[in-house]
């Protein structure tokens, strides 16, 4: 089978059994050219570390998603920057996300996954999805830029909607431009209400901060707010009930996480490989440059296709199954890699492991609805379940 009309901006093509495809793109097109959409995708692992490295020859700003113009979609965050400006800007951010800092939080994503779980407990059945792995990681960012919980409920609705403006500009919807518009009111509301009222969050250290002796304008911290909305919440939902739907399926490797729950921190990893939230990341070309015989030219985009990096059997010895005891010797790409390396990392493993020991210490008989079919979210540029529907013995 070959795939050389692949569209890699199509929103199903990576959702329903990407894997021939992505075998086709490692083996015989390391470097395809996708005619539809005039972009470069890699698929092996060492390629999109190559890209992901050499950022002078694959930049980040003239934007990471493929085929956007930043002129008529800007988007001033540290995602979209390069060299000094990425740094500056990143540093700021960083203070939030400290190796101490994501420690002292265990506590309270400990007390927050309890929260979710113990409203869930009784009934016998829920959705993974708007009952878990949704809710928790928007309830931890909230309590990084001090919401309340209405706050992170409705800024939580927008972000559902308003994600699908990464699938590219030719998947924008009147929806998607209107919750964001919905977002940016609200966060100019917050903003004059952090400035009448400063507090410790991360919002308020960034109106505070200074770069080069001037202030961030209120653009740019809209743009780091939306960004780690979209980084830290959209992400790790789909880590979260994409392996919990890998351990209902795999019951012998839930057993044996149950009988040794000192085993889930390597879990983690195997999960964030196995889902690899997100299909993709693009950079531009500044200068023309030739991988596997086909010359990139300066101007041009190249896509790095995570998932497929995260199944090449040149790294990783039987990358089609999922196996809660691997053992790690080369990191999965799906928190990329590089200076832009992904900020929540942490928070991220943090918040599934969490979520892995009290599910499976409370609910460890949990199982697919054999009534109610899950079901993947159509996309190009994040992948993960909208719903999962589970039964499970009432606590
Ligand atoms: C499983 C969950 C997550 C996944 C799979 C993920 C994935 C990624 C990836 C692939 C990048 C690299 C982008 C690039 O190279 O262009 C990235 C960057 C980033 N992520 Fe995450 N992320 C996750 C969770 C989070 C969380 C929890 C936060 C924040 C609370 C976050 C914030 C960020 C930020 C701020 C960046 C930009 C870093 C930079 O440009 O220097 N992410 N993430």
């Amino acid at each position: 089978m070959s795939f050389y009309d692949a569209d890699m901006l199509d929103l199903n093509i990576h959702i329903h059994d990407p894997e021939p495809m992505y075998e086709w793109l490692r083996e015989e097109e390391p470097m395809f050219w996708d005619e539809h959409n005039e972009i470069w995708a890699a698929s092996r692992y060492d390629d999109v570390i190559f890209i992901s490295r050499n950022t002078d020859i694959f930049c980040s700003r003239l934007g990471v998603v493929p085929n956007i113009d930043l002129d008529i979609w800007p988007d001033d965050a540290m995602i979209n920057k390069d060299g000094r400006d990425h740094t500056v800007q990143r540093a700021l951010v960083s203070k939030g996300f400290t190796r101490r800092n994501i420690r002292e939080m265990e506590l309270r994503v400990r007390e927050l996954t309890k929260e979710l779980v113990d409203r869930i407990a009784s009934k016998g059945s829920c959705d993974v999805v708007s009952d878990l792995a949704r809710p928790l990681p928007m309830l931890v960012m909230g309590d990084m830029l001090g919401y309340t919980r209405e706050m992170s409920d409705k800024v939580l609705d927008w972000t559902d909607v308003y994600v699908a403006g990464g699938n590219g500009p030719q998947h924008l919807t009147d929806s998607i431009v209107e919750s964001f518009g919905n977002f940016v009111m609200f966060h100019e509301e917050l903003m004059a209400e952090r400035r009448e009222k400063p507090g410790d969050d991360l919002l308020s250290i960034w109106m505070n901060a200074e770069i080069d002796g001037e202030q961030l304008t209120e653009d740019k911290i809209m743009y780091e707010h939306n960004l780690l909305l979209v980084g830290g919440s959209e992400t790790t939902r789909h880590t979260i009930s994409g392996g919990l739907l890998q351990l209902m399926r795999h019951p012998e490797q839930r057993q044996h996480l149950i009988d040794h729950p000192e085993a889930i921190p390597n879990a983690v990893e195997e999960i964030i490989r196995w889902t690899t939230p997100f299909i993709r990341m693009g950079r531009h070309l500044t200068r023309d440059h030739e991988m596997h015989g086909k010359v990139l030219k300066a101007g041009q985009q190249v896509i790095m296709l995570y998932p497929a990096a995260n199944r090449d059997p040149r790294i990783w010895d039987r990358p089609q199954e999922f196996d809660v005891t691997r053992k790690f010797t080369k990191p999965a790409l799906s928190f990329g890699y590089g200076k832009h390396y992904c900020l929540g990392a942490a928070l991220a493993r943090l918040e599934l492991k969490i979520m892995l020991e009290e599910l499976l210490a409370r609910l460890p008989d949990m199982s697919e609805n054999p009534e109610a079919p899950s079901a993947y979210k159509p996309g190009c540029f994040l992948k993960g379940l909208e719903t999962l529907p589970v039964v499970f013995s009432a606590q």
